[in-house]
């Protein structure tokens, strides 16, 4: 199996923390030029200095992805440093828990912002910068939460059912050039998800609970997600476009 990134550039966002971040180290791993793209400038100087000590190549931008001249700005540093995007991962996201009522407007709205408007404004330039250079690969990392509706997490759910609905709608305007696929994680052990428990007042229940709703029995691990972006990402995949790939030890399976 290929998964030879030797002269291909990534570009990741939310790649300073978690899911991002060990895609980031894996792909740099595999010889790609990196492109960390964060909101928090020193997760995103970790990373790179991370990348750096393991011998790879990857720089940091710093954006908001749900801002548009942010995201312009990005994309331009990423051209005029290495002149190509052969690969975009949409990962950066945020988490809300809430019934419907208990989600302000201003949250539905935050929510919907980072997670479908940052994907799309990402995409909106990757696509431009692919289509000119022949062909790319863009994977959105979206959740078992956009394919089942878990309770309580109401505008995280639509946000990551959003992403599959922009997965399959760019992977059919952009084939056969660009391959466009999506990621539904399971819980995985990240900053994310460590935070999320912690709030909940008996983090070790919280924890088990989320281990037990499903048949692995366990929380994923950031490692275990970033192989299958890598995957996804490679030739070695190239006949897939708009597939949507579950790593969730199972839970959409019940
Ligand atoms: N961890 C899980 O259990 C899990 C499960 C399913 C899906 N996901 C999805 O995977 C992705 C990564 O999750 P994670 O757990 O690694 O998250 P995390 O919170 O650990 O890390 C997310 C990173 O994204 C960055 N970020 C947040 N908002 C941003 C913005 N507006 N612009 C740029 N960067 C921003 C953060 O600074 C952080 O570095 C998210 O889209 C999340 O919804 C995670």
């Amino acid at each position: 199996m290929n998964l030879d990134f030797g002269n291909k550039v990534v570009v990741i966002t939310g790649a300073g923390l978690g899911i991002g971040r060990a895609a980031a180290r894996m792909f740099a791993k595999h010889g790609a030029k990196v492109a960390v793209i964060d909101l928090n400038e020193d997760h995103a100087r970790n990373t790179v200095e991370a990348i750096g000590a393991e011998g790879g190549t990857a720089a940091y931008f710093v954006a908001d992805v749900s801002q548009e001249e942010q995201v312009k700005n990005c994309f331009r540093g990423v051209l005029d440093k290495w002149g190509r995007v052969d690969v975009l991962i949409n990962n950066a996201g945020i988490y809300y828990q809430g019934k419907i009522t208990d989600t302000p407007l201003a949250v539905w709205e935050k929510v919907m912002a980072v997670n479908v408007r940052g994907a799309y404004l990402c995409a909106r330039e990757a696509v431009a910068i692919m289509e000119k250079q022949g062909g790319g690969v863009i994977i959105n990392v979206a959740s078992e939460a956009g394919l089942v509706g878990i309770k309580g997490q109401v505008v995280y759910n639509v946000s990551k059912a959003a992403l599959i609905g922009l997965t399959r709608s760019l992977a059919v305007d952009h084939a056969p050039a660009i391959r466009v696929n999506c990621l539904c994680p399971g819980t995985t052990a990240t900053p994310l998800v460590e935070e999320s428990v912690r709030r909940s007042g008996d983090a070790e229940k919280a924890r088990r609970e989320l281990e037990q709703i499903r048949p692995m029995n366990r929380l994923g691990l950031p490692d275990e997600q970033a192989a299958a972006l890598l995957f996804l990402a490679s030739h070695e995949i190239s006949y897939a476009t708009g597939a949507v790939l579950c790593v969730d030890g199972g839970y959409t399976a019940q």
